[in-house]
């Protein structure tokens, strides 16, 4: 959430945008709640079933959201998180900029925040590899120009890349 307004802030985005922003970037991950919890807690790769079904949770978080009528405007980012640039993301294999600027930004922040944590099957990695690992998805599944002001921020702040 923290990394997603301040990409809010370097696109000046208005300050309702910030609040769906906000909230959409804590609430994205949502329907995972409908996810068998020993599919969520798999060390190691998925099998293909089990990756299908991790698969529904944008769709499974979207019908969620959509019983709240006052959090709608979050619907693109907990819908299209997956979505990739290049169009071959899912669920609906959207392309560019096709794609909502609140799951856009998501896509970015939320791969940045998860590289750079722990997780159960694997170790974080420190913010500077996490740049130069984004930065291999440029294009195909990162807007690259979002990356670009993303990588420009996070430089600021001191990550040495
Ligand atoms: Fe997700």
């Amino acid at each position: 959430m923290r990394y997603s307004l301040k990409l809010a802030d370097a696109l000046a985005l208005s300050s309702k945008e910030k609040e769906d922003l906000k909230l959409a970037s804590i609430l994205h991950d949502i329907g995972k709640i409908g996810i068998d919890d020993a599919i969520l807690r798999k060390g190691g790769s998925l099998s293909a079933e089990e990756e299908l079904k991790m698969r529904r949770h944008p769709e499974i978080g979207a019908r969620i959201i959509g019983f709240a009528d006052e959090i709608k405007d979050i619907m693109p980012g907990v819908r299209y998180h997956h979505e990739r640039f290049d169009g071959s993301g899912y669920p609906d294999g959207l392309a560019r900029e096709a794609i909502p600027l609140q799951a856009r930004i998501i896509a970015i922040t939320d791969a940045f925040d998860a590289l750079t944590i722990d997780r159960p099957y694997r170790k974080a990695i420190d913010r500077e590899a996490a740049l130069v690992e984004l930065l291999n998805g440029v294009g195909s599944q990162f807007d690259p120009a979002l990356l670009e002001i993303f990588c420009g921020i996070m430089r600021a702040e001191g990550t040495g890349v």
